[in-house]
């Protein structure tokens, strides 16, 4: 493959592929002198016209310890500021010849669409609410930490703003894929309109959902892709919807919490939750950096097909 722009371009021994190269980079992530020379003379423009910590810090470290040369653009920093289009801002990039285009977008379809008209490779760090592949596979990879390979008998519990997560779109196709059973909870207000094609069960009390769950997914609620007027009363949320120990009886004895981040402390989960020994929080923001590693590795030298 040239680009990644969501799960659904890999099989499942290709996910396992990915996570073997990331083995790899853990043990690379855990040496005195974390760099190899592997993408050496490659370069990689990190383009992110909405902001990131996690995934924009972890790419650009990815690339740097494999040697590869990259280099940041974002959109207040951009000419994209002064009205310039994606596809003229995109033609710019690819005629000073990069190897790697990671972008971030709020258009659902951005990557796709630059995927078309660009010779370089294209990596999904997140468009609008379609995808985030790579937050997908590093969820998966964190769960295999714990789990080992088979995931079947797991159920994952997603829980939160699943109609504007690209994160959800993601980790349903990857988890389930891998053979979890994925279960969804969210106030009906935001669920998509197709939900009930997804595969997923879907409820609204969170009580009732979290029985006999493995994990828990606690989404961020985005309030800035909320149309004005269908804001939740965020007080109202975060007794009804936000995540605390009480919830937690009923899970499995060692069910574990995660979160893409960034997280909004109090609202979609309780501080005390977010920081407890089960929350695997910080462990998938390590894990970000071996899968990122993995992909640049595996896409720039277009060897991600097994
Ligand atoms: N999880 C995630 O995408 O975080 P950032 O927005 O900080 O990159």
């Amino acid at each position: 493959h040239k680009d990644l722009l969501d799960i659904d371009q890999l099989n499942r021994e290709e996910i396992g592929y990915v996570f073997q190269v990331a083995d790899r980079f853990v043990e690379v992530n855990k040496r005195p002198v974390k760099k190899v020379p592997v993408l050496k003379g490659k370069s990689v423009v990190l383009f992110f016209a909405e902001p990131s910590t996690r995934t924009k810090t972890s790419f650009d470290i990815a690339g740097k310890r494999l040697s590869a040369d990259t280099f940041s653009l974002t959109k207040t920093g951009s000419s994209l500021q002064k009205g310039e289009t994606l596809k003229d801002t995109a033609l710019t990039l690819q005629a000073m010849s990069p190897d790697a285009i990671v972008l971030r977008h709020w258009s659902s379809g951005a990557a796709s669409f630059l995927a078309q008209r660009l010779e370089c490779s294209i990596i999904n760090a997140g468009d609008g609410r379609h995808a985030h592949p790579s937050q997908a596979l590093l969820d998966g990879f964190t769960l295999r930490q714990v789990w080992g390979d088979d995931f079947g008998g797991k159920t994952v519990l997603i829980l939160g703003d699943i109609a504007h997560s690209r994160v959800a779109r993601s980790d349903i196709r990857l988890l389930t894929m891998l053979g979890a059973k994925v279960r969804l909870c969210a106030p009906r207000t935001l669920l998509p309109s197709g939900v009930r094609t997804w595969p997923v069960t879907v409820g609204h009390d969170l009580a009732k959902a979290c029985r006999g769950v493995d994990a828990i997914i606690c989404l961020r609620l985005q309030l800035e892709r909320q149309k004005a007027g269908l804001l939740p009363d965020l007080r109202e949320y975060a007794k009804t919807y936000g995540l605390n120990d009480s919830h937690l009886e009923k899970a499995a004895p060692d069910v574990r919490i995660m979160h893409p981040g960034p997280i909004n402390r109090g609202i979609e989960i309780s501080s005390a939750l977010a920081d407890a020994p089960g929350s695997l929080v910080l462990d998938q923001v390590t894990s970000g950096v071996a899968v990122r590693m993995a992909l640049l590795y595996l896409y720039l030298t277009r060897t991600i097909s097994v």
